[in-house]
C-alpha cells in the first residue's frame, strides 16, 4: 500500500470533449507527493495546470488513471463522495478569491464548517481562529468589498484552513495581487508549510514558484521536469 503517500496519481489522463472534438488536457502524468511537501505546478498558459489541479484536489474525476488520496482510491468516486472528500481533505485558494459579497470574512470563513455540520458555536470559534491566524482578527464583520486584495487573499486563505484539510491548493493565489502584496501572501502560506501542511500551487511566476520546495513543470499536459530547491524565503 501507498499509505505514507499524501498523493498517488498514477498515468492520469483527463480529455475533454467539446461537442466533436476531443481536447487531451493531461496527458500520462505520475506525480507522488508526500505529507507536508510545498510544491509548485508551473507551465504556460493551456499547459494543464488548472486540469491536474482540479484533479488534485476531486473537482473532477480522470479520463484514465488511478489517484490515491491519503492511500484511499478517489479516481472513481462519484459526486457526492467526491464532495465529500473535497469538504474533509482539501482546503482551495483561487485567484479571484472566490468569496460571497454579502456575507463578512467571518461568514465566509465559517462556510465549509457548515457543510461539514458543525454547530453554530463551534462554527463561530473556528472561523475566528482561522481568521487570527491570517492577521485578521480585527476585520471578521467586514465583507469582501471593505477589506484589500491581499486581505481578501487571506479571508479565503483562512477559509481554506478551517476545516484543518490535509491538503491546500492555490491556483494562481497572487494572479491579482501586486507584487508587494504577493510577497505578503507568499510569506503567510510560508508560515502555514512551517506548520507542517501540504501545500500545492499553480503559479506561471518563476518568482512565486521559487517560495516553494519542489517545481513540477508542465508542457502540453505532460510532466516535463520535477526539481527540488531551497525556497528563497
Ligand atoms: N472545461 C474544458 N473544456 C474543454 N477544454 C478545456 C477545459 N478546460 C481546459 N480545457 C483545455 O485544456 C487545456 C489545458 O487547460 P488548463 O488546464 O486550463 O491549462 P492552464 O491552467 O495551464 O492554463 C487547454 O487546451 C484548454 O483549452
Ligand atoms: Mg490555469
Amino acid at each position: 500500500m501507498s499509505a505514507s503517500k499524501l498523493i498517488r496519481l498514477q498515468a492520469i489522463r483527463k480529455t475533454y470533449r467539446v461537442g466533436v472534438l476531443e481536447v487531451p488536457a493531461v496527458r500520462g502524468v505520475d506525480l507522488d507527493v508526500d505529507h507536508g511537501e510545498y510544491l509548485a505546478i508551473m507551465g504556460s498558459s493551456g499547459s494543464g495546470k488548472s486540469t491536474l489541479m482540479n484533479l488534485i484536489g476531486c473537482l473532477d474525476t480522470p479520463t484514465a488513471g488511478t489517484y490515491e488520496l491519503d492511500g484511499r482510491d478517489v479516481s472513481k468516486l462519484g459526486e457526492d463522495d467526491l464532495a465529500a472528500v473535497r469538504n474533509r481533505q482539501v482546503g482551495f485558494v483561487f485567484q479571484t478569491f472566490n468569496l460571497l459579497p454579502r456575507s463578512t470574512a467571518l461568514q465566509n470563513v465559517e462556510l465549509p464548517l457548515v457543510y461539514a455540520g458543525c454547530s453554530a458555536t463551534e462554527r463561530r470559534d473556528r472561523a475566528a481562529r482561522a481568521l487570527e491566524r491570517v492577521g485578521l482578527a480585527d476585520r471578521t464583520h467586514h465583507k469582501p468589498n471593505e477589506l484589500s486584495g491581499g486581505q481578501r487573499q487571506r479571508v479565503a486563505i483562512a477559509r481554506a484552513l478551517v476545516t484543518e484539510p490535509a491538503l491546500i491548493l492555490a491556483d494562481e493565489p497572487t494572479g491579482n495581487l501586486d507584487s508587494l502584496t504577493s510577497r505578503e501572501i507568499m510569506a503567510l502560506l510560508g508560515e502555514l508549510d512551517q506548520d507542517g501542511r501540504t501545500i500545492i500551487l499553480v503559479t506561471h511566476e518563476p518568482d512565486i514558484a521559487a517560495y516553494t520546495r519542489r517545481i513540477i513543470r508542465l508542457h502540453d499536459g505532460r510532466v516535463i521536469a520535477d526539481e527540488s530547491h531551497e525556497p528563497t524565503h
